[in-house]
């Protein structure tokens, strides 16, 4: 069975840990080296990715060419703007000639059902590069920096203010999995998928929803917040003013626990969802969480290759 990774559940708590600790290892390992320099033992020597994007990015787009690099391989960078798919060709013969051509395929993309479809007719790796659904990779990334900022996941108070986005509904997954609790602060009516929430309870988490910021982030052990409009989303003067009263500010990162981090996936609209204060301040591990993306992707290509 050809491993696809669209969903955290993809591959399951076990995988996901192990993803993590090989991701951290990995990161310590190369401490200092030149960022292009190749890991000696090369695990994905001679393969290649084929990175698809239907929409914008900066990390995503750099750490996955960055990481397969380092792991001896390379990556092609196809914008559909420009490409077949861009005038119509379909996602399904689409998957059939980047199969020809390609090891693995990444996909960023609008409808999740898109990714899905590739998956579907690929005949190698589909991942997940960002869908309006989820965001699985980013929450790898999340976890490892949680973890190597000293929070050991089962148990963690992980809060999240604003909107209820692809962002989140991963993050819900991943407290499933990995069996920490998650506090949303979401004004009403911009709340996460409820597929994810129901699965992440099942599962034991406890997810709660809070209509008042603080309440979220009182005791948190992380603060996270994330874009109040996303991209392909309409900028909607009613959305702004819903989602004023849960910037992540100083006075609110005061509730937390004194240890408290403060995380964003990035990129940042300051002075709305986040101050200059706060992703400039102490807490604030943003550029941590940027780096562990390189790391924690490595782990999900030698995932999908069946290395982990
Ligand atoms: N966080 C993230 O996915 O960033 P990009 O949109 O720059 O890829
Ligand atoms: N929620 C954001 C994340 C960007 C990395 C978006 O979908 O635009």
């Amino acid at each position: 069975m050809t491993r696809h990774f669209l969903n955290l559940a993809d591959a399951g708590g076990d995988a996901v840990a192990a993803m993590l600790g090989e991701a951290i290892d990995r990161k310590a390992a190369r401490a200092g080296w030149p960022k292009g320099r190749v890991e000696a033992d090369a695990p994905l020597a001679g393969r290649v990715l084929a990175m698809v994007f239907e929409k914008n990015s900066t990390r995503t787009r750099v750490s996955f060419d960055i990481a397969i690099r380092q792991l001896g391989g390379s990556a092609v960078l196809l914008d559909a703007g420009t490409t077949q798919l861009g005038r119509g060709e379909s996602i399904a013969d689409t998957a059939r000639v980047l199969s020809r051509m390609a090891d693995a395929i990444m996909l960023r993309t609008d409808d999740h059902a898109k990714v899905e479809e590739l998956a579907h007719y690929a005949q190698v790796p589909v991942i997940n590069g960002l869908t309006d659904l989820s965001h699985p990779c980013q929450i790898m990334a999340d976890l490892q920096t949680m973890m190597e900022h000293g929070k050991a996941l089962p148990g963690l108070e992980v809060a999240w203010l604003g909107d209820g986005n692809n962002v989140l509904n991963s993050l819900i997954e991943a407290a499933g999995l990995m069996k920490f609790n998650i506090r949303a602060g979401v004004p009403e009516g911009y709340e996460s998928d409820a597929g994810f929430a129901a699965r992440a309870r099942e599962s034991g988490a406890r997810i709660e929803v809070f209509r008042d910021a603080a309440g979220a982030a009182r005791g948190a052990d992380v603060v996270i917040t994330d874009t109040w409009s996303s991209m392909g989303q309409p900028h909607m003067e009613a959305k702004m003013a819903a989602m004023q009263p849960f910037q992540v500010n100083g006075a609110l990162m005061s509730l937390a626990k004194p240890d408290a981090l403060f995380m964003h996936c990035l990129p940042a609209h300051r002075g709305e969802e986040v101050t200059d204060a706060v992703i400039d301040g102490p807490a604030s591990v943003v550029w941590d969480e940027a780096e562990n993306r390189i790391h924690a992707q490595k782990s999900v290509l030698r995932w999908v290759f069946e290395q982990i």
